[in-house]
């Protein structure tokens, strides 16, 4: 038996700091399906294999290893990739990637092993729409772009990196228009998701509320 928790929005919502929070709080393990792009997107550009190249990619995907470890460390074919999966460069190329047909269904394969038999909490874009769609607990968790480009300066700048906030504003909207327009596994809330909108409510708040919740969901299962 499993039971999954989907956590489903756009970027900068705070699905990664919140399902982080919540698989340590309720002790579920967490999956970051946004990371499973990004290994395919860096095995890539490591090969040299560019988007049209549908041959090399079938290649890299059929030898592909993706390890998420508990401790958040990320691991492609052997290499600890947690770091290198987050650059600019990787940021750029895993929105088109993530687009291809071959790659979606080799990853949404992966990440439904990954839980497999686990009390698990997935976040990403499409797992309670197309990879888990009978998930226990549904989320899409929403902000405004506003407030996720401010969220996003504040990040930025406690690394002492001073962002453009309209470039930064501008480059979220253009994201979002990607991912809710795509035509496979689009951005999208299940009808069956609860909406939260995190806009005006701190990180504790959204954990809480979220938490709560999943222990409704579970009420029955203790
Ligand atoms: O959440 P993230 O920024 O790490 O995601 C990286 C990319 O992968 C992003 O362009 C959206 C895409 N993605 C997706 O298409 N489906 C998912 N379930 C998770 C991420």
């Amino acid at each position: 038996m499993e039971f999954i928790v989907a956590i489903d929005g756009p970027a900068g919502s705070g699905k990664g700091t919140i399902t982080k929070k919540i698989s340590t709080e309720l002790g579920l393990v967490s999956i970051d399906t946004g990371a499973t792009y990004r290994c395919v997107a860096l095995n890539m550009l490591q090969e040299n294999v560019g988007l049209d190249e549908e041959a090399k990619i079938k290649q890299i995907l059929e030898n592909i290893n993706i390890d998420l470890k508990p401790d958040g460390k990320i691991f492609l074919n052997g290499e600890d990739v947690t770091n290198k999966i987050r650059t600019p460069e990787v940021s750029k190329f895993v929105s088109p990637v993530s687009a291809l047909k071959i790659v979606r269904d080799k990853m949404v394969d992966i990440q439904r092993k990954m839980a497999e038999g686990k009390n698990a909490i997935m976040e990403g874009r499409d797992i309670g729409t197309v990879v888990f769609p009978n998930a226990n607990v549904k989320i899409y968790l929403d902000a405004t772009p506003e407030e996720r480009a401010n969220r996003r300066m504040k990040q930025m700048a406690e690394k002492g990196i001073k962002l453009d906030y309209q470039q930064v504003l501008q480059e979220i909207i253009e994201r979002d228009t990607r991912d809710l327009n795509r035509a496979i596994a689009p951005l999208k809330k299940a009808d069956d998701a609860i909406y939260v909108d995190s806009s005006n409510m701190t990180i504790d708040e959204v954990t809480n509320k979220i938490i709560q919740i999943i222990k409704f969901a579970t009420r029955d299962v203790d």
